[in-house]
């Protein structure tokens, strides 16, 4: 029976407050060391930054939802934006943000909060709301999630989304997968969470038995269809071969090519 989607919130809360200490042991010194340096660009992908180049960060308000430990963020933030807010569920990744953006004399601001309590007084104040890899499927419900980005956008403001293709879901994890073979082993279709209790850890890669988390798989059809109710227009969408979840870097390869990862990028009417 599905329950109330503060519940499957609070208990990913207690996840990520238990993986994001495995996270910084492994990565938050070099990350430290990396955002010292003026300017540095956290970003690799071509796909992604071929679309940032041409929506244009510059002088842009940009709130990142699910923003992590706001790496991505704080080189939005270096790219030449302008007020830039990272939230994030999660208690250690925000610290975690906030202590490196003062150290590194970043101006971003990060807010600890579930995505659904964000504050109305940030309603109608960015140009670009951004939703980068493994965000989308801890989210409950869609049509909230996206009601509420188009409060946060002000008219003709883009919402970006870099994300984990749904496809992805059906295909073993690559611990699991056989060589150069193409495997569905999953649904498509879920209308219930998954519920987890592997390692989050995908930063240093320890393994540990994790506190329980809800994953939710929203198809393509279902985010499309919340984009429409909430009035936004998709203005680009584009998928790519590309692994982003850190689970399927062998079927990158793959002679079958499937899609991995999908950036879209819609406007607000
Ligand atoms: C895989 S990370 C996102 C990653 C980011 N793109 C990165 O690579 O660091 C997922 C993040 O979503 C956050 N999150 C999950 N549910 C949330 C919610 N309801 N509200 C706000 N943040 C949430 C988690 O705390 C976690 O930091």
């Amino acid at each position: 029976m599905k329950k109330d989607i503060r519940y499957y919130t609070d208990q990913n809360r207690e996840a990520w407050n238990e993986a994001m200490p495995k996270h910084q042991a492994a990565s938050k010194e070099r990350l430290d060391q990396l955002f010292s340096k003026p300017g540095y660009i956290y970003q690799e992908d071509e796909n992604l930054l071929q679309v940032l180049k041409r929506i244009d960060v510059q002088g842009k308000d940009i709130i990142h939802l699910c923003c992590n430990n706001g790496i991505e963020l704080l080189s939005l933030k270096n790219m030449g934006a302008n007020h830039c807010v990272g939230i994030d569920i999660c208690d250690e990744a925000i610290e975690e943000a906030q202590e490196r953006a003062k150290k590194c004399g970043i101006d971003c601001e990060f807010i600890r909060s579930d995505v659904y309590d964000i504050s109305e007084e940030l309603y109608n104040s960015f140009d670009i709301v951004q939703l980068t890899a493994g965000c989308i499927g801890w989210i409950p419900d869609l049509n909230e999630f996206f009601r509420i980005i188009s409060h946060l956008l002000r008219v003709n403001g883009f919402v970006l989304i870099h994300e984990i293709h749904p496809f992805s879901e059906m295909l073993p994890f690559d611990n699991n997968y056989i060589e150069n073979r193409l495997q569905i082993i999953e649904p498509y279709f879920r209308d219930e969470a998954i519920v987890e209790n592997g390692s989050l850890d995908y930063v240093g890669g320890t393994d540990y038995v994790a506190k329980t988390q809800y994953w939710f798989v929203h198809t393509i059809s279902s985010l499309i269809m919340a984009l429409i109710k909430n009035g936004i227009r998709i203005e680009h969408f584009s998928e790519h071969s590309k692994d982003i979840s850190a689970g399927h870097k062998k079927q990158e390869e793959l002679d079958a090519q499937i899609p991995l990862s999908y950036i879209l990028v819609g406007k607000k009417e």
